[in-house]
């Protein structure tokens, strides 16, 4: 039985990704940063019988990330999935002549920052055969131009791919792959109701990173499936 664990999987295409992977046999380690929030999700999946553990990690707080580690390696010896898929955006985000301070620190927090500090965290659970997912968005695509859109949400996901490349060049030897993927433009409250993919179109790629993807694309970047310019 494998396991997959997921940051902010309450909602969105976190839970999407935990409910597919729950339908295929996975055990499901569902991270939220609000209690409430995560058991609701948990008892989702529960009811559709699948195997779902609610852990409370909050991917900008230290001390939850730790408590969440404890808790975690309690229950398991491994983690074969880990889904670094946790992220904002704000409606502030319009420029960088305009976004406060603030929310410039807490998006790179999160989208960025997060990712480093919970897969640093959970490295000793990551074995031969483990696979890192890196939700990014093209929207941190260089070569396309990084339209002006959400610049410090671009700029945290051009950050988030780098980080993917710097994990799969310290892992590789251990065989443990790392990716980078987009999910495309998904109807979620992040994406908006005028949004091209459901939830479903949306995991897809990341199904397929988790359980078919060949290890060779560790250190891409994919979207559909295919590797796609950083
Ligand atoms: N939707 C799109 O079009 C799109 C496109 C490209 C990439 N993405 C990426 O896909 C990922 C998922 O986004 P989504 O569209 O599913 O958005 P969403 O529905 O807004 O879900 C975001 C999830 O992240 C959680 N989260 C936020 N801050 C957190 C923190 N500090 N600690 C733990 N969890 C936290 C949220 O928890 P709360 O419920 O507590 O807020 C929620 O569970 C993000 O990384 C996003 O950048 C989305």
């Amino acid at each position: 039985m494998k396991n997959a664990l997921i940051t902010g999987g309450n909602k969105g295409i976190g839970f999407e990704i935990a409910r597919q992977l729950g339908l295929k046999g996975f055990d499901v380690i569902l991270t939220a940063r609000d209690t409430s929030k995560g058991d609701e999700a948990v008892k989702k999946l529960t009811q559709m019988n699948i195997n779902a553990e609610f852990i409370q990690m909050d991917v900008t707080d230290i001390n939850s990330i730790n408590s969440a580690y404890e808790k975690v390696s309690d229950l398991f010896d491994v983690i074969n999935v880990l889904i670094n898929n946790a992220g904002i955006r704000t409606n502030s985000d319009r420029g960088l002549d305009i976004i406060p301070y603030d929310d410039i620190r807490r998006i790179i927090d999160t989208n960025l920052i997060g990712p480093i500090i919970v897969t640093q965290k959970f490295l000793p659970m990551l074995k031969e055969g483990s696979r890192v997912i890196n939700i990014s968005s093209s929207l941190g695509s260089i070569t396309n131009g990084m339209i002006k859109y959400s610049p410090v949400y671009s700029i945290s996901k051009t950050g988030l791919n780098a980080v993917t490349c710097q994990f799969h060049l310290m892992l590789q030897k251990k065989n443990i792959a790392v990716f980078s993927m987009c999910p495309g433009w998904v109807k979620t409250e992040l994406g908006g109701a005028g949004a091209e993919r459901t939830v479903e179109e949306g995991a897809a790629t990341a199904i397929w990173l988790a359980t078919k993807a060949p290890l060779s694309y560790s250190g891409k970047f994919i979207k559909d499936n295919k590797i796609i310019p950083w």
